[in-house]
């Protein structure tokens, strides 16, 4: 080594060339061999350093100066370049784990509400509007619910009618799925203060085969009033509004004498359909004292009016099907029409 003046320059020169090598360095295992070349033990910087030996003391300072200087910067370079690969790395790895979860959007369909359910929705904000309140009552009842406080008593020939289906707890026909929604009005009648005005919908199931018009298990909205004064003419003008605000304009109503032991007197509900012809939705009449008396009112203060029909029918009615068992078949292609 000629002096440390020398030795100075070309150590800049060699820091100036291994920076832009670095910088060319396109994967860590470049980068390494680089790191090895630049500062490991058969490097530039290491056999200059091997030299300061024969150096006199003056030189032997400036030029150590000059090579720690010069490791420093390699240094610092190779750190660089290492965060610079590793990043990209990082970047590259992320990209190739992506998901794409944007990728199922176009394939997502909306689902709606079924048929019944939006026949329900839509009666209970009919009479919710026409100033009634909602109520339930249990699905299995007691024959005390389902007919004895209804006036019909275990010998009356209406309890045929009914197709009951009985759940067996060990008592014969004790226990039932309830054949109609009318069994509410006696269970609100025994936890409600006249006057009442309630709508109770729900599933109400018989002994029926499913065909076109019937089906085992279906749907009643079961409606009562109780109050002071109440007549048949209000009833009447009830059921008249009730069709207006559900159908709108075009639907006409007709009450046809009829017979439910329940009421008294009693009617068969019917609603006109486009071509002309009547529709039985239900029964309604004026509630019968002996039902007010089972439940503790007095039938000379409080009169009421009641109707039951079912919903089933209504959907059937509304959105013009030919067969009821759409209702119940689950075939998406029909469920998707509404
Ligand atoms: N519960 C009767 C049925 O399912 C329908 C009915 C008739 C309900 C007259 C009533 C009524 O509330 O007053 O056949």
């Amino acid at each position: 080594m000629s002096n440390a003046a020398d030795l100075t320059a070309d150590l800049d020169a060699l820091v100036a060339d291994a920076v832009e090598r670095l910088a060319d360095a396109s994967d860590l295992d470049a980068l390494a061999a680089l790191d090895a070349e630049l500062l490991g033990k058969k490097s530039a910087v290491t056999a200059a350093k091997k030299q300061l030996g024969g150096l006199d003391p003056d030189d032997r300072k400036v030029a150590g100066q000059a090579i720690n200087a010069a490791r420093t910067s390699l240094e610092a370079a190779v750190a660089a370049a290492r965060e610079r690969l590793a990043a990209g790395a990082r970047a590259a790895q992320y990209e190739a784990e992506r998901l794409d979860l944007s990728e199922k959007l176009g394939e997502i369909r909306r689902g709606s509400l079924h048929l019944n359910t939006q026949a329900r929705d839509r009666l209970e904000d009919v009479f919710v509007g026409m100033g009634f309140t909602i109520a339930e009552g249990p699905e299995v009842e007691t024959a005390w619910y389902n007919f004895e406080a209804l006036n019909i008593p275990e010998w009356h020939p209406a309890r045929g009618s009914f197709d009951t289906i009985f759940v067996n707890l060990g008592e014969p026909e004790e226990v039932m799925l309830r054949s109609h929604t009318s069994p509410v009005q006696i269970r609100t009648m025994e936890n409600q203060e006249p006057p009442i005005y309630i709508v109770a919908p729900g599933r109400t199931f018989r002994t029926d085969t499913a065909d076109a018009t019937h089906l085992p298990a279906f749907n009643q909205i079961e409606g009562l009033v109780v109050d002071r004064g109440i007549t048949l003419g209000d009833l009447s003008g009830t059921m008249d509004e009730f069709v207006r605000a559900f159908f709108g304009g075009e639907v006409k109503t007709r009450l046809r004498p009829s017979y439910f032991p329940f009421t008294e007197p009693s009617a068969e509900f019917d609603i006109s359909r486009p071509d002309g012809s009547w529709l039985e939705l239900g029964g309604c009449g004026m509630v019968h004292p002996n039902v007010l008396r089972n439940c503790g009112i007095d039938p000379e203060e409080w009169q009421g009016f009641a109707f039951g029909f079912g919903i089933d029918r209504l959907a059937v009615m509304r959105y013009e099907l030919d067969d009821i068992r759409e209702l119940v078949n689950n075939d998406v292609r029909f469920l998707r029409q509404f």
